[in-house]
């Protein structure tokens, strides 16, 4: 007989043969019958399986534990209980992986931290069970969006020689042998005869050979892991995070912003159409206002306002009597408690922040006519902060090349880049969208190292 997943049988009409696998999550026994909660990780649901004790050696029910993995023949029929619809009557039960008392998660109510230390186990609880699979259907949302669009997805190297962001946050990539490093008369360390030749990072964004893609396809998108070496201990952040980076060419700061929109509104859209067992399990277990909060950001038009603005609200706030850490004035890097004020507590709604200084974003961004200002376009999201970064790229080969001296960023290996500047450059625009942060806002979690399987953050990468 075929196994039948568990998501299946629940939907699957009473009085028939079924063989169903999967991990124990509980036992109740009463005198003659244990009561087994099952579960195979299709749903967040489990199958009742009713196992009649007299009808199976005493050696088998002993080996049904808490963790174990079963294979159970048996009737699907009707359930006596309330909590389900259907339930399993065993007639052949095989302990296909015994489980026994050491097995750490045993006992609900675990901490956040302590899962995360069994990261290889915590897939099998109820939550990482659901957001793996919400993370699955967010991925296929992405995918889904832009291909709908006609958006290419387009693959950028991890291993590259330039530094997107000019933020010095790179891990190092080479086979040198670090115990025995030539340097020259300087005492720089000689790249020419390491694996590449030269030096070489993992990516911190794939834009830049994005925007290499959409000057030919005319709009592509990434997905694929990003790292930064940025030593923040933070519950936002990651040093290996999956990033989407759509690059489109003939978008001006107005289409940018409304596919930023879009794109968001589209993914929490198909979290509440395809996500719904899940969904109300974390809203029941983690977070009582999630769903409410899902429903209200597809249905808001988020605002949009120049960063200028933003710091007059902030310092009309600080007038108010408000207390934030960190300072305000024009010209600041907004810190997270100054994105959720506006969010949170000013508008009450997902923010558009454009139009930043410029001394503050990447020299890619275009510039504005007063030349102060560059055409960034971030997305500020209620309990995240900032989920998106994203701007109108500078298509000028002059002002381009006037923002990478002025900043004095080594240019010597970004020859490639000015290329489409060079040769029929053309307005164009993108973002990048933290895979990880969206994640988040859609769950309901608070510590973004609990939305991905296996983190990575300064001093740690086990598994
Ligand atoms: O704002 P960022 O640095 O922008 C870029 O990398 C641009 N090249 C994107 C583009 O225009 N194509 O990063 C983009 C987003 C952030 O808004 C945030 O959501 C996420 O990436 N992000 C991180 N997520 C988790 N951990 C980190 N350390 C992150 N750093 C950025
Ligand atoms: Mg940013």
């Amino acid at each position: 007989m075929r196994r039948t997943k568990i998501v299946d049988l629940l939907k699957t009409q009473p009085g028939q043969d079924v063989l169903v696998k999967g991990w124990v999550r509980t036992r109740r026994d009463s005198k003659q019958v244990s009561f087994v909660a099952m579960n195979d990780g299709s749903s967040i649901n489990n199958i009742q399986i009713v196992v009649d004790v007299d009808k199976f050696d005493a050696e088998t029910i002993k080996r049904i534990t808490t963790g174990a993995c079963l294979s159970v023949a048996g009737e699907l029929v009707a359930s006596q209980g309330g909590q389900q619809s259907v339930e399993v009557l065993a007639k052949e039960i095989e302990v296909l992986g015994d489980c026994d008392g050491t097995y750490p998660l045993q006992k609900k109510g675990a901490s956040w931290e302590f899962l995360r230390e069994k990261a290889h186990l915590r897939p099998r609880t109820n939550t990482f069970g659901a957001i793996f699979r919400i993370r699955h259907q967010m991925a296929y949302a992405i995918h889904t969006f832009f291909h709908q669009k006609g958006f290419f997805y387009f693959h950028t190297p991890l291993i590259t020689a330039s530094d997107c962001e000019g933020a010095g946050q790179m891990f190092q990539v080479t086979t040198k042998n670090l115990y025995d490093l030539k340097k020259d008369e300087n005492g720089s360390i000689i790249y020419d005869d390491d694996f590449f030749g030269k030096t070489t990072s993992l990516t911190v964004s794939g834009q830049l050979e994005g925007e290499l893609g959409a000057t030919g396809l005319g709009a592509i998108y990434t997905f694929g892991p990003t790292f930064r070496a940025e030593n923040s201990n933070t519950p936002r952040h990651l040093a290996e995070f999956w990033m989407i980076e759509p690059e489109v060419c003939f978008y001006d700061k107005q289409d940018l912003m409304d596919l930023e929109e879009e794109f968001i509104k589209f993914c929490v859209q198909w979290a509440l159409d395809n996500c719904q067992d899940d969904l109300q399990f974390l809203n029941k277990m983690i977070d009582k206002g999630l769903i409410e909060r899902l429903q209200s950001v597809v249905g808001i038009d988020f605002e949009r306002l120049p960063y200028t603005e933003g710091i007059k609200i902030l310092e009309e706030a600080i007038k108010n009597g408000h207390k934030f850490e960190f300072p305000v004035y024009w010209g600041c890097d907004l810190a997270s408690e100054h994105e959720r004020y506006l969010v949170e507590q000013h508008f009450k709604k997902p923010v558009i922040l454009t139009d930043y200084p410029k001394e503050i974003k990447a020299f890619y961004m275009k510039m504005n006519e007063d030349q102060k200002t560059v055409q960034g376009t971030d997305v500020l999201f209620p309990q995240i902060g900032e989920i998106i970064g994203g701007s109108v790229r500078e298509e000028s080969y002059e002002k381009l090349m006037g923002r990478i001296e002025e900043l004095q960023i080594p240019m010597k290996d970004m020859w490639w880049y000015l290329d489409t500047r060079k040769y029929g450059s053309c307005p164009h625009a993108g973002f990048g969208l933290g895979f990880e942060r969206l994640l988040l806002f859609v769950t309901g979690m608070s510590n973004i190292r609990d939305v991905i399987p296996f983190p990575r953050t300064p001093g740690h990468a086990d598994f």
